[in-house]
């Protein structure tokens, strides 16, 4: 029974450790034996037909919407911006002429999410949702849906459904791209990608026990924390703090790296463990030197990096993928290290105080 929780403590563990299976289900389902993304075509023309991606999400769906829209931008050379549900819904930007709407939601069953889809319909806009939950409201009311294939996810704390989600946003960001004939998507060989992925995916979730000893050095005690990077590990700092702070109770912050020295490097304390995602070639050093500002007011640093952009003492090694896809790495270490936190605190990680798996109120 995929909802069982099996020889694991708790579901986020089991979810965490499927993430690897659900990389290759999502190969099966939406790529051919070419590697060919298979998606629906008519949706594929509504989208080319666009001149602007909205992405809809809330929490760590709008987080996946952030490693998202990059990928449209590169591969489908369409402009993208990701909004939070709550706010987009009463505070609208002004829309260009030919708007889409992606809405990503696991549960597809957000009431934010879905204030903002009633008013996307009213105004017979195309929308897309992708989710988990199939016919889930968000489903049923969009014009195309496009399914996580990840199996029940149980843990209030989101993980396998977050890396789904940059998957099948890769998937349409390369089906849209070869629709739209751009070299970049042609160049783009998702399926070799995601294969390196799922064993990459594997192999950080085969060394656990490093990352709990990690935990019980710098992560167990302080009661703050930051994950820093610029770009893309910008937008997985913010889910990795995200996870921190629902299950550990950490208050944790995902930063710019270059923005902390305008003010948020003033919390900086002897011990407070700020964790450097680095993951690009062309920010790597500016993240580096801004580590190194943190540790010269006594934080205690840590790192997660790139194979090609190691040094002898970075904390976590990730193998290479392409840059855009980073996150389906970097992201794993993060959602470990907020595991054990909770867990050595004695914490029920899978139901954390004040929060609920899907929020249908607004
Ligand atoms: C709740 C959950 C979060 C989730 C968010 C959006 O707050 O606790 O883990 O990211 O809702 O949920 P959705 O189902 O729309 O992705």
């Amino acid at each position: 029974n995929a909802a069982d929780k099996g020889a694991y403590p708790f579901y986020m563990l089991k979810e965490i450790d499927e993430q690897p299976a659900v990389m290759r289900r999502l190969v099966s389902e939406y790529l051919d034996a070419d590697g060919q993304p298979m998606v629906e075509e008519q949706m594929l023309a509504d989208i080319a037909d666009a001149d602007h991606i909205y992405i809809i999400g809330a929490g760590t769906s709008y987080h996946a919407g952030l490693v998202g829209a990059r990928m449209f931008e590169k591969f489908a050379k369409t402009p993208t911006t990701v909004h939070v549900s709550s706010e987009f819904a009463y505070e609208q930007p002004l829309l260009s002429a030919k708007p889409f709407f992606i809405f990503l939601s696991q549960s597809g069953e957000t009431a934010d999410s879905r204030e903002v889809l009633v008013n996307v319909n009213k105004n017979h806009w195309p929308s897309l949702t992708i989710t988990n939950v199939d016919k889930s409201t968000l489903s049923r009311e969009a014009t195309y849906t496009m399914l996580l294939f990840a199996g029940p996810e149980i843990a209030v704390a989101s993980t396998k459904a977050y890396t789904a989600q940059i998957a099948v946003e890769a998937v349409l960001a390369k089906a849209l791209g070869e629709y739209l004939k751009s070299e970049d998507a042609k160049d783009f060989d998702l399926k070799h990608e995601l294969a390196t992925v799922a064993n990459g995916m594997q192999a950080i979730t085969d060394s656990k026990d490093k990352l709990e000893e990690i935990v019980s050095h710098y992560l167990s005690k302080p009661r703050n924390a930051f994950y820093i990077g610029r770009g893309v590990d910008w937008a997985v700092s913010l889910e990795a703090a995200l996870k921190l702070k629902e299950i550990s109770y950490v208050q944790a912050e995902g930063f710019a790296s270059g923005e902390l020295k305008h003010g948020t490097i003033a919390l900086i304390e002897k011990g407070t463990p700020v964790i450097g995602i680095i993951t690009q070639d062309r920010t790597a050093g500016l993240t580096r030197s801004n580590l190194e500002e943190t540790q010269a007011r006594g934080a205690s640093i840590l790192t997660i990096v790139s194979r090609h952009l190691a040094k002898e003492d970075d904390t976590v090694i990730l193998p290479d993928v392409n840059p855009y896809l980073t996150p389906l790495l970097s992201v794993v270490p993060a959602q470990l290290l907020a595991y054990y936190t909770s867990l050595g605190k004695g914490l029920d990680v899978d139901k954390p105080r004040n929060l609920a798996k899907s929020v249908t109120v607004q």
